[in-house]
């Protein structure tokens, strides 16, 4: 609930990350189990081959719940990335260097990475005024990969 988010950053992180959740939570069972992680990475991420990244996720734990989640999230490197971490990322690995003022300009860090990676369209669209699809779609699914394998 929202006593884990503590200031306006973390509430739209926690939103976002709940989103995510919700997402791989096939069965609805409050956890995500290896099988649903397993198909969202195939499916949704479109990723070959899902292994490396499940047991990155999963480590020993076979069911995890938003809370586990979250505070994975909290603890993670990308969490703690500054502007200038995330417009390496942004140039780097999503290869979309044409978008390093927007970026700038909206003072995008770690902590927004997850808003990013649920597709917020207001915050895609609007703030970060990135209007062609594509890149939208490249973005969040590298986003998404950060926010949950680091
Ligand atoms: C993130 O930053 C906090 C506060 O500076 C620090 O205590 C923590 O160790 C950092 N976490 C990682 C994974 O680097």
């Amino acid at each position: 609930g929202s006593h884990m988010a503590s200031t306006e950053e973390d509430r739209f992180s926690l939103e976002a990350l709940q989103t995510i959740h919700k997402q791989m939570d096939d069965d609805k069972d409050g956890g995500i189990e290896v099988e649903e992680s397993d198909e969202f990475i195939r499916e949704d991420m479109k990723y070959k081959d899902a292994t490396n990244k499940h047991s990155h996720l999963h480590r020993e734990d076979k069911h995890i719940t938003i809370e586990d989640l979250w505070k994975r999230w909290k603890t993670s490197e990308v969490h703690n990335w500054t502007l200038e971490d995330t417009l390496q990322w942004l140039i780097e690995f999503v290869e979309l260097p044409q978008y390093e003022k927007n970026f700038r300009d909206n003072n995008v860090k770690g902590t927004t990475l997850p808003r990013i990676a649920v597709h917020e369209p207001s915050f895609m669209i609007s703030q970060l005024k990135i209007s062609d699809r594509s890149h939208r779609q490249k973005l969040q699914l590298k986003a998404l990969d950060v926010v949950l394998f680091g």
